[in-house]
């Protein structure tokens, strides 16, 4: 079975997560798993899983845990299964929780797989709020974007703490343009997966 490296994005809503992920998965060969793109497609399809999801992501507020815990275990489960052509996996929105995280260690320690690092976004919510109004998803309505922003304080910030302990941490200025933030990225990842 293969081993598999896996990053972990984390930051605030429209801090960069999904646009960095996307050119390093290409430079990589890693697999970008992205829970809100997921989730979105599951929507748009009507599945079982979009159905429970709908509400929670309309309301920006946090799918239950374990739906969302199924969900990225079902593509990491895959991944190792297939003659894959993926090197690792980047985690983009996920883990949210601590009770994500502490069941993607579960998950990590039965693959023999390693957390290489969690690359933190920082932005100022001031950023954050004009580029998702110029953005317009569907949950990017002004209330909305607030209610995810205290979301994330209430229950993603905590993993700053649990991944900085396990000295996994790297935090990234996300308030400079696309090059940077990824010269940036890069820089950290050397000699950890580069
Ligand atoms: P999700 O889709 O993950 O949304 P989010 O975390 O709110 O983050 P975004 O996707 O809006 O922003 P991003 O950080 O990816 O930034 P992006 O690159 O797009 O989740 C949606 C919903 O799904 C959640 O609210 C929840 O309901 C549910 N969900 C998801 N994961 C879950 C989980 N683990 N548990 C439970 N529920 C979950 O950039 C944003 C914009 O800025 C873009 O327009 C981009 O072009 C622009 N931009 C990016 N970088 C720069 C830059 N450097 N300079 C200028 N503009 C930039
Ligand atoms: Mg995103």
């Amino acid at each position: 079975m293969k081993q598999l490296d896996v990053l972990i994005f984390l930051g605030p809503p429209g801090s960069g997560k999904g646009t960095q992920a996307e050119i390093l998965t290409e430079k990589l060969k890693y697999l970008h798993i992205s829970v809100g793109d997921l989730l979105r497609e599951n929507i748009s399809k009507n599945t079982e899983l979009g159905k429970l999801a709908s509400s929670y992501v309309n309301a920006g507020e946090l799918v239950p845990d374990d739906l969302i815990i199924k969900l990225v275990n079902s593509y990491i489960y895959d991944l190792q299964n297939k003659d894959s052509k993926y090197l690792g996996i980047i985690l983009d929105g996920f883990p949210r929780t601590i009770k994500q995280a502490s069941s993607l260690e579960n998950k990590i320690k039965d693959l023999g797989a390693s957390i290489k690092a969690v690359i933190y976004l920082d932005i100022s919510d001031e950023k954050i709020i004009s580029r998702l109004q110029s953005r317009g998803r569907n949950d990017d309505k002004p209330e909305l974007i607030r209610n995810r922003l205290d979301v994330y304080r209430k229950q993603t910030e905590p993993l700053l703490d649990f991944y900085s302990e396990k000295k996994l941490l790297e935090s990234i200025n996300g308030d400079q343009n696309l090059k940077n933030v990824n010269g940036n990225i890069l820089n950290v990842l050397k000699e950890k997966v580069i």
